[in-house]
């Protein structure tokens, strides 16, 4: 460890007692020789704000954001958000700069990570997304600047699938003829072309998390295609099972897309990106360790 003064960070939410954001980071300092303290707050929730100003004015040096103050942490920061927290509505990673609080959302980032490390790089790939909530709001613009070929965006409310393609098409114009929506429905995953099987298909809503039935949806993908989840959990999720099921080649959890994304937060934050593989197989030892 080196002598520079600690440096203080925090993960802020609520509840906050299951993040593995400690765990993850407390490793990434290790690894990179950074003297780093890493709590977690349990904020009130109509308390966020305040616990935000007093972090920082006693001088912490960086906050992750988690469940349900994500908005609020993109709504603090004015005009110093990145591109990717704007399309978000949403940032996970606030620190201070020239004295003015600054916000990222490196979910994304964290996602594109991950389904490289799995060997499906998204470049000039066709990917289904489903969902349009926050989770895949913060996906989108990565997955498209990561040279995807198409992204179809689907969702149980299909005005907010509109919605975000519209904010894609206007905010990145470059991207506008990529971005295409439906239905979360059967015929609506078969996207605009309908002879098109995807070769990625990403989980961003939040089925998985009430444990309830699959999606009741059969996909079409390619014969190398990778199912992706975005929960982690010490088993395959159902979305997972039921994608095994239809003979998809590959699954994946979330939990690399949650070491990814503190990687670039880590990276913002204290000029080194740290390495994902070790502290992924030390937190999936954990995870398992404990059910
Ligand atoms: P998050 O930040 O986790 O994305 P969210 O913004 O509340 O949370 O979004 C949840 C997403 O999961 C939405 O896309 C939601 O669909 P709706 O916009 O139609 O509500 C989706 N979702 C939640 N439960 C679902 C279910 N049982 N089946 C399909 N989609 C579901």
């Amino acid at each position: 460890m080196n002598k520079s003064a600690t440096k203080y960070f925090a993960v802020i939410g609520n509840p906050i007692e299951h993040s593995q954001s400690p765990f993850i980071h407390n490793m990434f300092a290790q690894q990179t020789q950074k003297n780093i303290s890493y709590e977690k707050i349990l904020a009130a929730n109509n308390g966020f704000k305040d616990v935000v100003s007093e972090f920082f004015r006693l001088g912490g040096s960086g906050l992750n954001v988690t469940v349900p103050f994500k908005l609020k942490a993109y709504d603090m920061c004015d005009s110093n958000v990145s591109v990717r927290a704007k399309i978000a509505g949403a940032a996970n990673t606030l620190w201070m700069q020239n004295g003015q609080l600054h916000c990222c959302n490196t979910d994304g980032e964290g996602l594109v990570q991950d389904l490289i490390r799995l060997g499906h790089n998204p470049k000039n790939k066709k990917i289904l997304l489903l969902g349009a909530g926050g989770a895949a709001r913060g996906a989108a613009p990565s997955l498209l600047s990561a040279g995807c070929s198409t992204l179809h965006i689907t969702n149980r409310t299909v005005e907010r699938a509109q919605k975000l393609c519209k904010q894609i098409s206007q905010q990145l114009p470059h991207f506008a003829n990529l971005v295409s929506y439906a239905s979360l429905s059967e015929q609506g995953c078969k996207g605009v072309l309908y002879d098109t099987p995807w070769d990625i298909i990403i989980n961003a809503t939040s089925s998985s998390l009430q444990n309830s039935k699959p999606l009741d949806i059969k996909f079409d993908f390619s014969s190398n295609a990778l199912a992706y989840d975005m929960v982690y959990g010490n088993q395959a999720t159902c979305f997972m099972q039921d994608l095994q099921k239809q003979g998809i080649h590959q699954v994946a959890d979330g939990l690399g897309m949650l070491v990814g994304q503190a990687a670039i937060s880590f990276e913002i934050w204290n000029g080194v990106r740290p390495e994902i593989q070790p502290v992924l197989s030390a937190l999936r030892h954990k995870i398992s360790a404990s059910s």
